[in-house]
């Protein structure tokens, strides 16, 4: 497995769980170290126990030593970033090429190279192409085996996936994935076979869309709160139609992460290198980029029109709960409009605050848990939905702040229980009173 980092490491150790001897190739030396060392460079529930037990069994190891890891491999699984490339929105693939070029060079027997990471149609023939210069005389096959895994839940999703997609040409690419997959056969996880562009294109699609329904669910919202309707019920009138379904329909401050942004990205390029450009997708980048610019603004009307001098709380930095990935999080350019515009901030993650830090304004007060961070606030902004912030009680918090607005961005608190307690609560979608 080439790359230690969510893709690579949860892949590794779950493969290794399903019987396989697997060697994890980390580049990054402080990652390597923590890996040897037995702690987690990522926050991801149930990973340190599930990497513990099979390093224990002797089926998971971890190395900078590309020749030793390839000795006798049959698959060689790329997981490297593929970050948006500066300037321009298509995804970088220098990790990736370099990494195919590396396995060329080291691989000694026949492998079957497959790309896990999310890459552009077109790839996995251009990864073909590199490892055939570099060595003409290998022997191997490539393969494309995208991963959608959810971070916060990374174990389960690898080891009872939805679907496996596997995109292969010769039948010796399909038996090696077959084998290493075959536990989820006893499950009946279904595996669905294509062509490399097929499954390259099949990752981005199931990004693309899941974004488009947050940002068809957040448009919808807006809508809300101008005809007084409530998106919360609106989301569950239209959800329980199982042509829709329930999932990605709710209403926030815009899709973040280590993903939706840059895929969405990536396959709007795509698209117009083609000559198909993917109009849909081009306009929820557009409307997801502005709705993260405008939440700030947001805040600020709540706060009467200006926070300069308003100890503003905040309650979650990470882009979603259960990780503590801050790529492209909402709480960035929220925390940045409101520092610039004076509002001295104390802000609370359960585990994002090491790796906001050097993402955010340097005032921003880092506190020890939720109340600490509403004491004396003039107002609090719940960003992300961590479930400990669910069950505060709207009179404890009541009792810590000095002033009353509440602006919830992810409706986790009951408006009324709010409105009770003397709050001025704002959720998204929801009618002002
Ligand atoms: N994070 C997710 O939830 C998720 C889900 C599905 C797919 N993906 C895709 O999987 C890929 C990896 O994502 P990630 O979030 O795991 O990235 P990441 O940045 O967390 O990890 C990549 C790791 O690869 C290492 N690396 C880079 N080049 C290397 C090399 N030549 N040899 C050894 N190690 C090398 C880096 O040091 C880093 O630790 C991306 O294409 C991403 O789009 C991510």
């Amino acid at each position: 497995m080439i790359g230690g980092g969510y893709v690579g490491l949860v892949s590794g150790a779950c493969f290794a769980e399903f019987g396989s001897d697997v060697t994890v190739v980390e580049a990054d030396p402080g990652r390597l170290a923590a890996l040897r060392a037995g702690a987690m460079p990522i926050y991801e529930p149930g990973l340190d126990q599930i990497v513990g037990a099979n390093v224990r069994a002797g089926r998971l190891h971890f190395t900078d030593e590309l020749p030793g890891a390839l000795e006798g491999a049959e698959a060689v699984f790329i997981a490297v970033g593929t970050p948006t490339r500066r300037g321009d929105g298509h995804a970088d693939l220098s990790y990736v090429f370099a990494a195919a070029e590396q396995v060329a060079r080291a691989l000694t027997g026949p492998a079957v190279i497959v790309t896990k990471s999310t890459v552009p149609v077109g790839t996995g023939r251009r990864i073909a192409d590199i490892v055939r210069r570099a060595r003409p005389d290998l022997d191997f096959d490539v393969a494309s085996n995208p991963e959608f895994l959810r971070e916060g839940s990374a174990i389960a999703d690898f080891m009872r996936p939805d679907r496996v997609v596997i995109g292969a040409e010769s039948e010796r690419a399909r038996e090696v994935l077959r084998r290493l997959y075959r536990p989820l056969y006893l499950i009946e996880a279904p595996i669905v076979f294509t062509g490399i562009e097929t499954a390259e294109l099949t990752k981005y699609a199931a990004n693309a869309f899941l974004a488009m329904k947050v940002t068809f669910i957040n448009e919808v919202a807006d809508l809300c709160e101008k005809v007084g309707a409530d998106v919360h019920d609106v989301a569950r009138g239209i959800g329980l139609d199982g042509r829709i379904g329930r999932k990605f329909l709710h209403a926030g401050p815009g899709f973040g992460g280590s993903c939706f942004p840059k895929d969405t990205l990536a396959l709007m390029r795509i698209a117009q290198d083609f000559g198909a450009p993917a109009r849909l997708v081009e306009t929820v980048v557009a409307v997801n980029d502005a709705r993260k610019a405008g939440m700030a603004t947001r805040v600020i009307a709540a706060c009467g029109g200006s926070v300069r001098g308003k100890t503003v709380a905040v309650l979650g930095l990470t882009f979603k709960p259960e990780t503590d990935d801050m790529r492209d999080a909402p709480s960035i350019p929220i925390l940045w409009r409101l520092a610039e515009d004076g509002a001295e901030i104390r802000a609370f993650d359960p585990e994002g605050m090491a790796q906001a830090r050097p993402l955010l304004p340097a005032s921003v007060a880092y506190c020890r848990d939720a109340l600490d961070a509403a004491a004396g606030a003039h107002a609090l902004v719940l960003i992300t939905e961590w479930n400990e912030f669910r069950a505060l009680a709207p009179e404890r918090l009541a009792s810590a702040m000095r002033g009353r607005v509440v602006v919830d961005l992810r409706n986790v608190y009951d408006p009324s229980a709010m409105r009770e307690a003397g709050f001025d609560y704002h959720g998204v979608g929801r009618p002002a009173r």
